[in-house]
Order: C-alpha cells, then structure tokens, then sequence
C-alpha cells in the first residue's frame, strides 16, 4: 500500500488554523478549477469548520472572490440522521455559515437526506449521488475532516465496521454510544481523495492526535489512521494546543 504525503502544519489558535484552511482550499479550488473546470470538495460537519467556513464566504476575506464558485461542487463526509434544518445537522452548519452567503449554484450543492426515515437507504441514495458525479471513481480534489476525542473522524467510530469498508462508498453505520446512526463516506472514498485536510484544534483533541500520528497502525481502536490515500496527500492542520502532546521536532 502506497504511503501517502503527510504534511502537518501547527497554527496558533483557532482563528490561524482557520485562516490556514481557507488559503488551503481556496488555492486547491483555483487549480482544479484551471485545470479540469471543477472542484469537488467533501466537507466536515462538527464545529470546527464553522469559523473556516464564515471565512470563506466574508467579502471583506481575501477568499470569497478569488473562487470561481459555479464551478465548486460541495458534498459532505457525513451527516447527522436528522433533516436539514436540524440544530445538529451539519448542512445546516454549512447554510448557515457558507451557503447563504457564497454563490453556489444549488445545483452543485450536494446534501446527504438526513431526514430519510431509513439511514441505509439516505446511504444508498447519496452513493448514488457520487456515482453519478464521479462515474468510476470517486476521487474529491478535498476531503476535509475532523478529530474527535476518540479519534473518530467523519462518522468512522471506534470499533465499527464501517472502517473496514473498502466496497461500498457511503454507509450507515450504528454509533451505540450516541444512540443514532450516522451517514457517512468510507475509506473506500478517502483513499482515492487528491487531498485529505483534518482539521484539529482544541486540547482534548491532544490525545487522539498524538495517537493518530506516532500510535502503531490499529485504525479500529484509532478511525483517523484509515484516512489513507493512495495517491494522494494529508496535511494536518493543528493548533498548538492540539498539539501539546506531539514531538513536532520528529513530526511524523
Ligand atoms: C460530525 C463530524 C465529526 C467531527 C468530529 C470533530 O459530524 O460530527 O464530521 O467527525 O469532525 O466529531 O468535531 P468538532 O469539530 O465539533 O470537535
């Protein structure tokens, strides 16, 4: 198995990290766009992005116009099991703070139907979704994805057999300890990304960071080490206090 580039960047807080993220996909934006006419991203739910996001679509940001915004494509990593004006919905997240106030044809705004009774079916159609999107191949230009605690990133819990799912390109797996399932793409779709960013700050994020990065390889007790793309890239974007238990000298 091919060994992805691995970059990690440590920012002083939440607002350099953010600022970071928005250079990062605005610049991968301008390329894809240059080069094959779109840009695909898959974006992260939670409430890391948000800040990233207001970047992004703030006209007083140098990021807003620099981005041919008819040509992005936006997807997510993964979804609540709710409908999307829900408080824990994380398209929500994304209308409140990118969608309403970035010219994005709705068209090229690509939800997962949280508010599908049946999770499995919200599945199958968003797989459908990608399908007819990617063809063959489900290569985004950016994955954005977060870190839990736990070491979780998009709804590839600990311990759950989503993160051997190397088949199917979005599941609906069961998350026991918050009682609801969770939609979410899988390595299947991560591992053929041009580019992986996690985001991660915070703390209480040290632990999982730390375990992701110099932890023997065991990605059902550590979901993060799955994120493997094959010809690909991962840059972690960190702020300092995420990364307090790292030995940023050796990085990884
Ligand atoms: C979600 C996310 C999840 C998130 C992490 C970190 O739907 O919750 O996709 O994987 O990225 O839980 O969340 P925070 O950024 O809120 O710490």
């Amino acid at each position: 198995m091919a060994e992805p580039l691995i970059d990690l960047r440590v920012l002083g807080d939440g607002d350099e990290l953010a600022r970071a993220a928005a250079e990062e996909f605005t610049r991968r934006a301008e390329e894809a766009i240059h080069a094959r006419g779109r840009f695909s991203a898959a974006l992260s739910g939670g409430s890391t992005p948000r800040r990233l996001f207001a970047l992004l679509a703030d006209p007083a940001e140098p990021f807003r116009d620099r981005i041919e915004w008819r040509a992005v494509h936006l997807f997510w990593g993964d979804e609540r099991h709710v409908p999307p004006d829900h408080p824990e919905s994380n398209f929500r997240m994304v209308r409140e703070t990118l969608l309403d106030r970035a010219e994005i044809p709705a068209a090229n705004v690509h939800r997962v139907h949280g508010e599908e009774p049946d999770a499995a079916r919200a599945a199958a159609l968003y797989e459908d979704e990608l399908r007819s999107f990617f063809g063959a191949t489900p290569r985004f230009d950016l994955v954005l994805l977060g870190l839990g605690a736990d070491a979780h990133t998009a709804s590839l819990f600990p311990q759950t057999a989503v993160i051997r799912e190397r088949e199917r390109w979005v599941a609906a797996p069961w998350i026991e300890k918050l009682g609801t399932f969770r939609i979410t793409l899988t390595p299947a779709v991560f591992d053929r990304a041009a580019a992986v960013i996690f985001l991660v700050q915070g703390e209480e994020k040290a632990g999982a960071l730390r375990a992701v990065l110099s932890a023997k390889r065991d990605p059902d007790c550590i979901p993060a080490q799955a994120v493997h793309p094959q010809d690909g890239e991962i840059l972690w974007l960190v702020d300092r206090a995420a990364a307090r238990e790292l030995d940023t000298k050796a990085g990884r």
